[in-house]
Order: C-alpha cells, then structure tokens, then sequence
C-alpha cells in the first residue's frame, strides 16, 4: 500500500512552546514513535507542516543587521525543509533500521494569478497578544488576524498547481526509499514570464493541500493527515461539538470549517478522495496507526451504492435511500441464488451490515459475491 502522511507544524511545536531546538528534537521522537509503524510493508510519504518554524526563522531574519533585506519565504521554507527533514530522516532511520529514508527539498509551482497574492490567508510563526501583534503591524508592515484567542503573521497561500520534483519522489519510492518531501507546502516558485524558468516567491503553499496533490500524483491508496485534535467535529468550539467518525467529501462540503485550520485539511481529503475513490483520514498524530485502521479519527470516503456513512453525518433521506438500497439488494440477491425463505433474508441481510460496518461495500456486483461466498 501507497500511504501520503502529513503531519502538522504544530505536532512539532505547540502552541505557546519556545522554538527550542531540543523541544522540537523531542517533539519528533514522538512523532516518529507514531509514523514508524506505518512504514512497515507499505510504502510511506511524509510531509509536514512548518507554520512555526518558518516563523521563528521570518522574526530572525527581520532582525538581523547585517542584511539589508529579510530573506524572502521560498527561502525560509527550504531552510525549514532542511531542518525539519533532518530530523525525521535521523529519527525514523534510528527507529527503523536497514530501510531507507530520504528528506527533499522540494518546490510547488503557484500560478502568479493566483487571487491568494492580493487575500493572504496563511498564518505562520508565533501568537501574539493583541497589542504586540498591532506593533508588528506597524513596524515590519505585516498583515495579522485572529487565530483562536491571540493573533498571527498572515502570508499569501497560493493554489499548488505542481510539484516539480515528482520524478525524483517516485524513483525514490520504487526503491522502498521512506520519502520525506514537500515540506511546509513545498517551496512555492512560479515560471518567469516568457523564460521557463522557475524562480522563488514570497508565499506559503498550505501543506494539506499539497499533501492531497501529492497522494493524487502519486496514486497514493490513502491520505492521512495527522493533525493535534483526534477526530474532524461537528459543532466545533460549543458544547454540542461530537466527533465525525465518518463522512462523504460532498457532506463534508455542505458545512464550514475556518478557513486557517480544519478547512484546509477538509478541501485537502475532499480532492483527494473525490479524484480518486481512494480513503482519507483526519486524526491524531499519536494514532495514526490506528487511524489507518479505520478504528479513530474521521474516515472520509466516497459515496458508494449502499454505503453511506454512519452517525450524525447520515440524514434521514440518506439512511431512507440505504434501507431501501439494502431491501432492493437483498431481493435481487435471493432471486439470483433462487432462495427467500426468513433464514436466508436474515444471513443475507448480516452480510450487508458487516459489509456496510466495514465500509468496503463496493457495489451490488460485490455484495452478491458475498452473498454467494456466504451461502455456500
Ligand atoms: N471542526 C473542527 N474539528 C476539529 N478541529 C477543528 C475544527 N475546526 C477547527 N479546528 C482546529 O483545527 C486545528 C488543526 O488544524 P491546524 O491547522 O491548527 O493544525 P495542523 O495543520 O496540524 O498544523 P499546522 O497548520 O501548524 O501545520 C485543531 O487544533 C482545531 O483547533
Ligand atoms: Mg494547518
């Protein structure tokens, strides 16, 4: 199996931490600890987010003296890549040893069109309280908004149209190489006009999005996207708030999540699975195993013939449509194998709820071929 695993800036470095080397360091381990057992048997991308880090790096360069100008994001982003790279790389050879693990410093082509240059939404670095916050507005001519009770650096967060480096990502996987790429998004570049050439800009592709471009280009057979709340909820933030065990792309569209955190990941698993028919999962990094077991976190996967997911994201209508699916099934089923006495309804109707427990109830070709293996 082909998995894309993407965890966020902030499994490296919660909110509030010092961006201490040593903190981070121990941050990884722990990370590691939870990625390890994914690589076993399985091919295994991992990307991250660098939010905080290509934050702290932004403030050390805006008060460094001996440049004239602070260095640019694509610049920072691959520093960040470097850093954050290195330690997955050390930590995932020491607790995997023998296999393979390589870290790329790879670049995402923007299109210089992109609305997001003139709407910048990313937030990157540390939280600030309101009146540091308005001060660094005024002094280093940042944009800043809200996130959660204190306040963030915004940078533009431009489309990822293409990853330039796919090549060298695929050739790497063939060779049961773990590949760490894309890194905070990847480094954004966009073509010069009328050279071809690519050269670096000044914004932060959100890693989410990347991460559902590079499962999608790579035909990964799973996204996750490994995050610090262990389920996507409904009604985030109140006291109603349940966890979303498992959902549609086109249920998940029909709500709102913000658009600096949980949205993202959600538009991210939405493409993914959409293109696809492939799963995705949103959860926590401590269970991505887990996680890829279906057994926590949010399952996002199509909407089959018959299998619709469960719990507060069913409607009514919807859980109507699938009894009646799953009464039409079974009365094609018992005319086909030439039996409908109470028995045989019964059996045949386990088969599909343990199909439908699953999630893996494909089609009605494949649920009689249950049905036939069943009664044999
Ligand atoms: N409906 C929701 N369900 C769960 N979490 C939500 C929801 N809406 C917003 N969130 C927030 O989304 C956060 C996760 O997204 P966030 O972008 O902060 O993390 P990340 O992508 O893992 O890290 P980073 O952005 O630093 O790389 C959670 O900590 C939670 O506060
Ligand atoms: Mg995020």
């Amino acid at each position: 199996m082909r998995i894309v695993a993407a965890l966020g800036g902030n499994a490296l470095l919660e909110r509030g931490e010092p961006p201490e080397s040593s903190i981070q360091e121990a941050h990884v381990i722990k990370a590691v600890r939870a990625l390890a057992p994914l690589a076993a048997g399985n091919e295994l991308v991992i990307t991250h987010g660098n939010g905080p880090q290509v934050g702290m790096l932004a403030l050390e360069s805006a008060h460094d003296s001996a440049i004239s100008r602070p260095y640019p994001f694509d610049v920072l982003g691959a520093q960040t890549q470097g850093m954050i790279g290195y330690w997955l790389v050390q930590e995932l050879q020491n607790a995997l040893p023998g296999r393979q693990t390589a870290c790329l410093v790879s670049r995402t082509l923007v299109s210089q069109d992109d609305p997001a240059f003139t709407h910048p939404t990313k937030f990157v670095g540390q939280v600030y309280d309101e009146q540091e916050a308005l001060v660094l507005v005024a002094s280093q001519n940042w944009e800043i908004r809200q996130d959660g009770s204190g306040w963030r650096r915004v940078v533009p967060s431009p489309e990822p149209a293409e990853l330039l480096d796919l090549p060298v990502i695929r050739m790497l996987l063939e060779r049961q190489t773990i590949v760490v790429c894309s890194g905070g998004g990847g480094v954004p570049v966009m073509v010069v006009n009328g050279t071809g050439h690519a050269r670096g800009v000044e914004a932060v592709v959100d890693k989410d999005l990347t991460a559902s471009l590079l499962a999608r280009q790579l035909d990964a057979d799973v996204l996750l996207l490994l995050t610090d709340v262990a389920a996507v909820q409904d009604g985030y933030g109140t006291p109603e708030a349940r966890p979303i065990r498992r959902a549609t792309p086109a249920e998940l569209r029909a709500r709102n999540f913000p658009a600096g955190s949980m949205g993202p990941k959600i538009e991210a698993v939405c493409r993914f699975v959409e293109a696809t028919g492939k799963p995705a999962a949103i959860g926590q990094l401590g269970d991505a195993q887990a996680l890829l077991a279906g057994q926590v976190g949010t399952l996002i996967a199509p909407a089959h013939a018959g299998a619709q997911p469960r719990g507060r994201c069913v409607s009514r209508a919807r859980e109507t449509a699938m009894n009646q699916q799953k009464a039409q099934a079974l009365t094609q089923a018992a005319c086909i194998l030439g039996r409908d006495d109470e028995a045989f309804r019964l059996a045949l109707s386990q088969v599909w709820d343990a199909a439908f427990e699953e999630g893996r109830l494909a089609a009605l070709d494949e649920l009689q071929d249950r049905f036939c293996v069943c009664m044999k």
